[in-house]
């Protein structure tokens, strides 16, 4: 271990570190760090000492082959957790393997059959709600709908999240983490009476009273009527599975579940309908799938069908990755690409550059969903983890397949019913929790 060096990488200032060239242009600061400095670069950044890693087999060696050196960066966590608690996404350790025995059931292949019938049913309603020619923001669309998709889903469809002011509550209290309040959020310790962060704060302790509610009103029905057996949502196995759970443990669950499971697929479709508007030879192409594929509603079995539908969806992410990058921390010094990582630092692998690198991608800025059809290409040799969306390992996003399967179905449904005009020239994009939108994405959509 003494013998090995410290990574190359950009001189800080004293105090501040690297912080004020990466505020400056987050993503343009890691491709120019992975360019200058190659596979493992050291920075500092908001008093972290950061590592940056670029090399695929060592990512997949993070990740996957000895995930167990690796666990998730503690800071980060610790900040997740306070929005919420102690879920899937944020514990460690045993927690962390029985919470994930007992909800993987929930993403089996036959009850995301079941989920696709509501995918489809809530894009319907999205497209009711359309004028023609009247502006909508794609970004608050596609996250209304991901978020009536995931509640009816997990939570079950009596839920009214409009009635019962959920969508309010999480759109506030994710306003915090957009581009346009993050350089106030970042400096504002929680308490501080800013307005938003006050609304912020009154919205979670709202979402905390309905779940409570809902878990209750789910438990009395249990008790009087016995076991959930007409049911099989996410909220159900947590009532009846065999491990027994305590209620905070399931509402946790259920805040991480609100959380992690329609953001993320909303920017994603949010990018893929502002690609589509620039791109008019891939929609005519989606299009016509669609046409051909779907007769009447699209189902389940069509979107083992959609193969360009899905090469869209996975251009898009390759673009824009939701989860721009993905953070450990070694629990022990290490090496890495035969540098010293000391333990307890800050491990970046950084999805969005990865994704856009020359030595694995043709044309990376291009988008060209072809490129994943053609079994051919140069780029079938490229290494797995030079395109990792939702992770690896045994940490992977628990939702791929149910995000996979609403990407297309949304498309599916909206496509095949509008076309959608953009109202703005260039999208520019913020690496904050997420990969976000800097501004809004209007566009006004005219019937087929
Ligand atoms: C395009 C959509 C999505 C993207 C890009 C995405 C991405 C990711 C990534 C990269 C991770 C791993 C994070 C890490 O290793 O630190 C993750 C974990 C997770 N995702 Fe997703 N996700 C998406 C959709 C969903 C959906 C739809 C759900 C649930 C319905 C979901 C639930 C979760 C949960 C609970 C975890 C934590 C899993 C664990 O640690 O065991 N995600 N996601």
């Amino acid at each position: 271990m003494a013998t090995q060096q410290t990574p190359p990488g950009p001189t800080g200032l004293p105090l501040v570190g690297n912080t004020h060239q990466w505020a400056r242009d987050p993503n343009a600061f890691r491709e120019r760090c992975a360019d200058e400095y190659g596979p493992v670069v050291n920075y500092e950044l908001l008093g972290w000492d950061t590592y940056m890693v670029t090399d695929p087999a060592e990512i997949e060696r993070i990740l996957v082959e000895e995930s167990d050196r690796f666990p998730k960066h503690d800071d980060s966590n610790s900040e997740l957790k306070q929005i919420v608690g102690d879920g899937l996404i944020t514990s460690e350790g045993d927690l962390w393997q029985r919470q994930r025995e007992a909800i993987q059931p929930a993403f089996y292949m036959d009850h995301i059959r079941e989920y696709a019938d509501i995918m489809v049913s809530r894009s319907e309603e999205a497209s009711a709600r359309w004028n023609a020619g009247e502006t909508v923001e794609m970004r608050e669309e596609m996250t209304r709908l991901t978020l009536e998709i995931l509640v009816d889903a997990m939570f079950g469809r009596d839920i009214d999240i409009a009635e019962r002011g959920i969508y309010d509550a999480v759109e506030a209290f994710q306003k915090p983490m957009q581009p346009r309040y993050q350089p106030i959020t970042f400096f504002a310790p929680d308490w501080t009476p800013l307005p938003f962060l006050r609304r912020a704060n009154r919205a979670h302790d709202h979402l905390h009273k309905q779940i409570d509610e809902i878990i209750d009103t789910r438990r009395a029905r249990r008790n009087r009527d016995g076991h959930d057996v007409d049911r099989d949502d996410l909220l159900s196995m947590l009532l009846d599975g065999d491990t027994e759970m305590r209620d905070t443990q399931i509402r946790d669950e259920m805040m991480t579940f609100l959380f992690a499971g329609h953001e993320t697929t909303a920017l994603s479709l949010t990018f893929t309908w502002d690609l589509l508007s620039r791109t008019p030879d891939v929609a005519d192409r989606l299009r016509t799938e669609l046409d051909e594929t779907i007769d009447g509603r699209p189902t389940i079995e069509d979107v083992f069908e959609l193969d360009y539908t899905e090469a869209v969806v996975n251009e898009s992410m390759r673009l824009y990755p939701p989860a721009h990058e993905i953070r450990r921390q070694p629990a022990e010094d290490v090496e890495i690409a035969g540098y010293r990582v000391p333990e307890g630092s800050l491990l970046v692998l950084p999805t969005w550059v990865l994704h856009r690198d020359e030595r694995y991608w043709d044309d990376p800025a291009a988008f060209r969903p072809e490129r994943w059809l053609d079994t051919s290409d140069s780029e079938s040799d490229r290494p797995e983890f030079a395109y990792f969306p939702f992770g690896g390992g045994p940490r992977h996003c628990i939702g791929h397949r149910f995000a996979m399967t609403e990407a297309q179905l949304v498309l599916a449904t909206l496509a095949r019913e509008w076309t959608l005009d953009r109202q703005y020239d260039d999208l520019s994009v913020t690496p904050a929790v997420t990969l976000q939108p800097t501004d809004d994405v209007e566009m006004v959509p005219h019937p087929r």
